[in-house]
């Protein structure tokens, strides 16, 4: 069997990403893991919690568990009943390079942009590390 893990980062390409990740995985009896890298937060978000006194690492939290239960529902519709869910801190390609070993995976799927706003680029600064550094497929999705 086949170990299939993607990156997401709640953006459209990596919604995509999932999509992806989730019918490889089924069409090939693949286990698929979902891996997010949290501590990313808005401006507005951030002024939101300054003038409410807010728990920061608490909104962070929250903020990857959206993400992860979002991406776990485009696979569970997709006919992959329990992916493995994993989350993490600190750099995004570096965790996301640690999970692709942790879970021995044979494919890492991404999106080819992400959450950024820069436009122009024609892959995100964490897709060209992992297209670069991974010591497994690396499958990118437009
Ligand atoms: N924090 C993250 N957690 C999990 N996956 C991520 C994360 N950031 C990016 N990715 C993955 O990498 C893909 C490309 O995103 P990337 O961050 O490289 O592009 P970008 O946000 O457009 O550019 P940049 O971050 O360099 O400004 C995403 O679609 C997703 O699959
Ligand atoms: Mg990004």
């Amino acid at each position: 069997m086949q170990r299939i893990i993607v990156a997401t980062d709640g953006s459209p390409d990596a919604n995509r990403a999932v999509d992806a990740a989730a019918r490889l995985a089924k069409a090939t009896g693949s286990s698929l893991s979902i891996v997010t890298v949290g501590g990313h937060i808005s401006g507005a978000e951030l002024r939101r919690l300054a003038s409410r006194d807010g728990d920061l690492s608490e909104a962070m939290v929250s903020a990857a568990n959206k993400i992860l239960k979002q991406a776990q529902k485009r696979a569970v519709r997709l006919g992959i009943a329990a992916p493995k869910l994993r989350c993490g801190w600190g750099d995004a390609a570096e965790t996301i390079l640690d999970a692709v070993r942790a879970e021995k995976a044979d494919i890492l799927v991404v999106g080819r942009r992400g959450r950024g706003r820069l436009t122009g680029l024609l892959l995100g600064s964490v897709s060209q590390k992992l297209a670069s550094l991974a010591p497994s497929i690396v499958m990118v999705v437009p």
